[in-house]
């Protein structure tokens, strides 16, 4: 092989599968404040997905919407409405966990409302010209999805292998939850990159929108986890410190900073492709067995955007 072509990225074909949506729901009538019995700092480290994701998840959808008209090829045209299917899903199940910290005397609306400044009006549509301006900003924004979306599969395939929080009786419904997004987030891992690659894939471009992903994922998870201690009213030492993140990663709790780190360079790597990454297998075998995913099949809302009817009752 010669040396431009192992610096090209190389996708893994085998682990490429049609996308459907699964329109899921839950009942949080039974899950407890800590449902990561004993650990609240675990808890809301996690409960920070239910405050990005909504708002996130929405805004890949926006800016795909925006994006479709411009994909030339068939397959990838499918994939990205699969994923626009999924996403939407994810953001509106994360969404119906809100009012549930809310009777529980968790209000997030504090910190919503700047992660929703910053998808729809930081990141949102801009009045610029036609032509080159608006395809620039559109470009910048679909390869920050891409760098996003390095970091929801590698959570995804973190919380699929994550026994440790079955082992500490972690409240089964959220762990569906988790499992059935992280699932869908390991199957639809391409598609961001994929689309990237299509429309521009300019390495500068890739590396630029990484390290403003990254900081500012980072940025918001440590604010997000300290945001909910501070508000818990049954913590006392209300504070989290990186060494409490880092401690937790260890025990198989929350990945691990090695992990995290380890994870940058194969972003960067001119060779790489998300299907390298994770399993599909295994993603699909859970959602063969998520009792959300199956409540869905049953209930027949699968399938394409606009195919499914109203949502099925999942694990409860
Ligand atoms: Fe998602
Ligand atoms: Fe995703």
């Amino acid at each position: 092989m010669s040396n431009t072509q192992d610096r090209l990225p190389r996708p893994v074909e085998s682990e490429r599968i049609p996308l459907k949506a699964r329109k899921v729901s839950f009942s949080w009538a039974d899950t407890p404040l800590h449902w990561v019995p004993g650990d609240p700092l675990t808890t809301h480290t996690i409960n920070v997905l239910h405050l990005l994701l909504p708002a996130g998840e929405r805004w890949f959808v926006h800016v795909y919407k925006q994006v479709l008209p411009y994909v030339r090829d068939e397959r990838l045209r499918e994939d990205v409405i699969g994923f626009i299917g999924q996403e939407a899903m994810h953001s509106q199940a994360h969404d119906e966990v809100l009012p549930h910290l809310r009777e529980q005397g968790l209000d997030p609306t504090p910190y919503t409302a700047q992660v929703d400044w910053l998808f729809e009006k930081l990141l949102g549509d801009r009045t610029l010209p036609p032509g080159r301006p608006r395809r620039w900003w559109l470009q910048e924004r679909v390869a920050l999805i891409a760098a996003i979306e390095h970091y929801t599969a590698f959570l995804g395939d973190w919380v699929l292998n994550a026994g440790e929080l079955d082992r500490r009786g972690a409240d089964p419904t959220m762990l569906d939850l988790l499992r059935w997004h992280g699932a869908e987030e390991v199957e639809h891992r391409s598609v961001a990159f994929d689309l990237f690659l299509h429309l521009d894939g300019g390495y500068r471009r890739r590396v630029r929108t990484w390290a403003v992903a990254f900081t500012a994922l980072v940025f918001l998870w440590q604010r997000g986890a300290r945001f909910f201690m501070a508000a818990d009213p049954t913590v006392v030492d209300g504070r989290a410190r990186l060494r409490d993140f880092y401690l937790r990663g260890r025990r198989g709790l929350l990945p691990s900073t090695g992990a995290m780190l380890r994870s940058v360079p194969r972003y960067l790597s001119r060779a790489y492709h998300p299907s390298q990454e994770g399993s599909t297998q295994q993603a699909v075998a859970y959602l063969a067995s998520s009792p959300a995913a199956l409540a869905a099949e049953r209930a027949g809302q699968t399938g394409r955007p606009g195919e499914t009817g109203q949502p099925g009752k999942g694990a409860a």
